[in-house]
């Protein structure tokens, strides 16, 4: 049985001394790689504490570096804990996408009852001369 990694686990490894990532439902312990990494240590280290997968996969890592993670496997990641990992960009992003939605709302209010407040006053001066 291999290893199940929590959310609390994850982020208490956090610092460039003792850092792990998660990448795709797998932890990594990947201290001993960041002094190493071709892209830095800077862009590994921001991305601790969370789901590292979107960065890893954006950055299209070749199949040299993908062969590098088995040996550096901590475990699997404890997939009910996954919810409390919201980074903080997908926090910003949901907030964006429901003010989006909220501001859809009132221009659904808003644009009939403007046409129908044009249609009443053109009646009302087309009426009355
Ligand atoms: C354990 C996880 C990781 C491993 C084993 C790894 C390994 C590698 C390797 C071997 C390269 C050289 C190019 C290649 O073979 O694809 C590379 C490049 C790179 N990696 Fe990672 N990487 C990891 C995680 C990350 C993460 C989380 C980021 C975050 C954005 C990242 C960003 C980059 C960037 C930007 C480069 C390009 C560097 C350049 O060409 O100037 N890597 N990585």
């Amino acid at each position: 049985m291999s290893k199940v990694v929590t959310a609390e686990e994850l982020k208490a490894h956090s610092s460039k001394n003792d850092i792990w990532l998660l990448i795709s439902g797998k932890v990594y312990n990947v201290t001993k790689f960041i002094d190493e990494h071709p892209g830095g240590d800077e862009v590994i280290l921001a991305e601790s504490g969370h789901d590292a997968t979107e960065a890893f996969e954006d950055v299209g890592h070749s199949d040299e570096a993908r062969a590098l993670l088995p040996d550096m496997l901590v475990g699997n990641f404890e997939k009910s804990e996954a919810s409390k990992l919201k980074s903080a960009a997908a926090a910003a992003q949901e907030a964006r996408a429901s003010a989006a939605i909220e501001q859809g709302s009132n221009m659904m209010y808003f644009v009939p009852l403007t046409l129908l407040g044009a249609y009443f006053a053109w009646r009302y001066y087309s009426g009355s001369m």
